[in-house]
């Protein structure tokens, strides 16, 4: 039997690809190794969402190849599919590059490798990997799973590879997300997160070879009875229409917490983003969640230092964070990544002046989140139990996916239970409290 070891970089749809990957070789005889030493074949599943995730991969491989001559190198992932010939002429221990569209290739193209066939896989095929990558049969014991609903993005946000990497948007259809969601269930899932690059531009057929939006599926997924929890994620603002909203006052199952990125507070940096919406229809669309359901976490993504961003335009961002108050946000230096248009706008800003904002940014988010969190203590919340701390103590998130810990006492409680837990102290990461008694 061969050992196949995956490290999975960069977003949640790369790590539900993983998770597909994998259980297609596990039907083939492969068997997953804990241990990159211990396997006969290495698959990065990279990302090239900023230089950073990218050059990693190439520290990686330069790492392995000091170690192991017999292996085999499968680079996977947005970084595949970005530089693809790139690759092999840059490590020439590199197998086969496969992109994010070809997956349901890799079980044939294993048994052909041997270091002088080489591979390179980026094509958009035709047929889509979700019609041959059929069954799940997740390895992992645990509660909760991703489930790709939508996958792609045309709305070539002139800082980003995803358009490129991801191709164009696509939707899968409502019945057979209704299938995959009820094969998931039959093995334990009670918590599934909709992933998309754009998940709330979803548009499959619905069950009556109609358009669905976003709110129909999610309706039609709430109708599954053993499903407890549903999340989605990543969104755009202009795609946050009125069913979603209020689908989040209307439907139990739907956790109330929103990613909803805004990128920059400037409408001049929105502009050279080609975001498509300004600060004030940012702020329109908060303000209807708000109104729909009340206690709603929202989060976001942050770029400091674009091209051109002046000191101005950077106290615009500052201003929008304060008005908006975020439950938690992901905050990222500009990076310029090639192919993209803004890889080539003037003004770059310097590397220190990007890093000084960025940590501004940052402690402001943090102030932000920490009050957040706050808000929490001496309440009861709900947990969903995901796995046992380090500490041996049992964590999961709540409702608005705050990571909360607390004592397993009496062992009473199990992985996948959901357990209310009393909330005495809280910081910018998570809240601790301890389980209350007869509920
Ligand atoms: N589809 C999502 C985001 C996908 S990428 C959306 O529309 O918001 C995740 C985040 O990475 C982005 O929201 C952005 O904040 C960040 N990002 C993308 N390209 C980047 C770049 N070139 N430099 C720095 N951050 C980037
Ligand atoms: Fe990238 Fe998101 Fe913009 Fe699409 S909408 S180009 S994924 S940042
Ligand atoms: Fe990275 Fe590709 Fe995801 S670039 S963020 S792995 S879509």
């Amino acid at each position: 039997m061969k050992k196949i070891f995956v490290k999975t970089y960069g977003c949640q749809m790369n790590v539900y690809d993983s998770e597909r990957i994998i259980e297609s070789l596990s039907e083939k005889g492969f068997t997953q190794s804990k241990e990159i030493k211990d396997s006969d074949v290495v698959i990065f599943n990279t990302c090239h969402i900023r230089e950073k995730a990218a050059e990693k991969l190439y520290s990686d491989i330069g790492r392995l190849r000091k170690n192991s001559k017999t292996k085999k190198i499968i680079v996977a992932g947005c970084v595949a599919q970005a530089e693809n010939t790139e690759i092999i002429k840059r490590m020439p221990d590199v197998d086969l590059v496969i992109g994010p569209q070809s997956y349901h290739n890799i079980v044939n193209l294993i048994p052909k490798l041997d270091k002088k066939n080489k591979f390179v896989e980026t094509d958009f095929p035709l047929e889509s990997k979700f019609d041959i990558l059929k069954k799940r049969s997740k390895q992992e014991k645990k509660p909760t799973a991703f489930l790709t609903i939508q996958e792609g993005c045309d709305k070539f946000c002139t800082f980003c590879v995803v358009p490129y990497t991801r191709g164009s948007e696509y939707s899968r259809t409502t019945r057979e997300i209704i299938e995959e969601a009820k094969e998931l269930i039959d093995q334990g899932i009670i918590e599934l997160t909709l992933l998309g690059q754009n998940v709330n531009a979803y548009h499959g057929d619905n069950l009556n070879k109609k358009t669905a939006n976003l709110a129909d599926l999610i309706y039609e997924l709430s109708k599954l009875p053993d499903l407890k929890r549903l999340r989605y994620t990543t969104n755009h603002p202009n795609d946050m229409n009125e069913d979603l909203i209020f689908a989040h006052r209307d439907i139990e199952i739907l956790m109330p917490y929103i990613h909803l990125p805004v990128q920059s507070g400037s409408d001049r940096m929105l502009k050279l983003m080609n975001r498509k919406h300004s600060q004030n229809s940012y702020l329109d669309i908060i303000e209807k969640i708000r109104n729909s359901r009340e206690d709603i976490a929202i989060s976001s993504d942050f770029i400091v230092g674009f091209p051109g961003e002046t000191d101005k335009d950077f106290e615009k961002t500052i201003s929008l964070i304060n008005k908006v108050n975020y439950a938690q946000a992901y905050s990222f230096s500009y990076s310029p990544r090639p192919g993209t248009p803004a890889a080539d706008y003037e003004n770059q800003v310097p590397k220190n002046i990007k890093m000084e904002r960025l940590h501004h940014l940052q402690g402001l988010l943090k102030e932000q989140q920490i009050n957040f969190n706050k808000n929490f203590l001496n309440t009861t919340v709900s947990i969903l139990i995901e796995r046992e701390a380090k500490d041996g103590r049992l964590t999961g998130k709540s409702p608005h996916l705050q990571s909360v810990y607390f004592n397993n006492e009496g062992n009473k409680l199990n992985i996948g239970d959901f357990a209310q837990v009393y909330v005495d102290s809280a910081s910018v990461s998570s809240l601790d409290g301890s389980i209350v008694e007869n509920r």
